[in-house]
């Protein structure tokens, strides 16, 4: 049984609009094991940016933790991070646990050079040595394929997006956090580039060891580097298991309909189908289980009975009929 780092229990968030509360965090929970890559799939709005935030607390004045809690394991002590103080969270955010927006790409500070972005984070975290911070950008920056020489005085704009990215990459593991959260951190590049950053994740994870959470709507790039991979539909992880079962085998017929929505492991793109319908609205969401109304295998009882992520062995899904989807889903194969 491989070790925990982060147990989340429960863990439920609303952010306030007009229309009345947005349900985009329901009860989640599940474990994230040591070493592993977790990706988190699901069509835009299903509330992956919004579980990436809530873990580390990084939520908006609009969004309110209603229930749950997050606990960080490292070794023998547990710490509940919805019970630590803004400072020590803030501190935690980045030596621990660090984040990369998917929006950050634009959230360099133009007027500074790439340099001080090192100093300043790293100056914020404790750590005051000049030159050892400089030498600890030197040797990310080289890490991440990027001549330090050419980086470390420039300004954001003078670099690419590719650069950029990997400079975020860089930037993310200069306090050495035990786990990293990526969000769509390839979404704004060009094929090529994905493809070097993808393999860079790999090569920087071997090297650091740490622990990742991988957003993506890009199925096969989770496929490729995900160890397990988590579907959220409607605020929720409605299916939980290894790389191989998800593809192959999936249980929910949401997980079904995506992995046939992208070219399939072995490269064939035969299958391109989309899921028919829209993905619900949070703050009115369908009875029972919120997919019934796009699922072909929904029964009268999904109308009313929402279905419980179950584990059986290795495999959570939240369905009635998960028999049924996975006998489907090998036919389709
Ligand atoms: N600041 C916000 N205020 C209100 N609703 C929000 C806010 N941010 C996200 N949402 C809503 O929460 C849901 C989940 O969003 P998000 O976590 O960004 O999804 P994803 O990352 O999967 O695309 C969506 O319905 C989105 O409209
Ligand atoms: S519980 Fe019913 S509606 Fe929901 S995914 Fe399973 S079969 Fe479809
Ligand atoms: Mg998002």
């Amino acid at each position: 049984m491989a070790d925990t780092v982060l147990e989340v229990r429960d863990l439920s968030l609303e952010y306030r609009s007009r229309r009345g509360p947005v349900k985009a965090l329901r009860n989640v929970s599940f474990d994230l094991y040591k070493g592993e890559t977790l990706a988190l799939i699901g069509e835009s709005g299903c509330g992956k940016s919004t579980m990436g935030f809530a873990l580390i607390r990084l939520t908006p004045g609009t969004a309110k933790i209603t229930n749950g809690n997050v606990t960080f394991v490292d070794g023998p002590n547990r710490i509940n991070l919805m019970e630590m103080s803004e400072n020590e969270i803030r501190r935690f955010r980045w030596t621990d646990m660090a984040m990369m927006l998917q929006a950050a790409l634009n959230a360099y500070n133009p007027l500074i050079r790439i340099q001080d972005h090192f100093i300043d984070t790293a100056k914020a975290h404790g750590l005051n040595n000049k030159s050892e911070i400089i030498a600890r950008a030197r040797r990310l920056l080289t890490g991440v394929q990027l001549d330090a020489d050419r980086v470390l005085p420039a300004y954001p704009h003078e670099l690419s997006g590719g650069m950029r990215q990997r400079v975020l990459l860089a930037l993310g593991l200069l306090m050495q956090p035990k786990i990293i959260i990526l969000d769509e951190p390839t979404t704004a590049l060009d094929i090529l580039t994905q493809r070097s950053i993808i393999e860079l994740l790999r090569k920087l994870k071997d090297e650091f060891n740490f622990t990742m959470i991988f957003i993506s709507h890009d199925l096969s790039l989770a496929a490729e580097l995900a160890d397990r991979v988590a579907t959220m539909y409607a605020g929720q992880i409605v299916e939980l298991t290894d790389v191989f079962s998800a593809f192959e085998k999936p249980r929910h017929p949401y997980t079904f309909g995506l992995t046939r929505a992208v070219p399939t492991l072995h490269g064939a793109v035969e299958k391109l189908e989309s899921i028919p319908g829209s993905p619900p609205d949070l703050v009115f969401m369908p009875s029972g289980c919120k997919f019934h109304p796009r699922c072909p295998f929904a029964t009268d009882k999904c109308k009313e009975v929402e279905p419980k992520l179950t584990a059986y062995g290795g495999h959570q899904v939240a369905c009635h009929n998960w028999q049924q989807v996975l006998e489907e889903s090998q036919k389709a194969r």
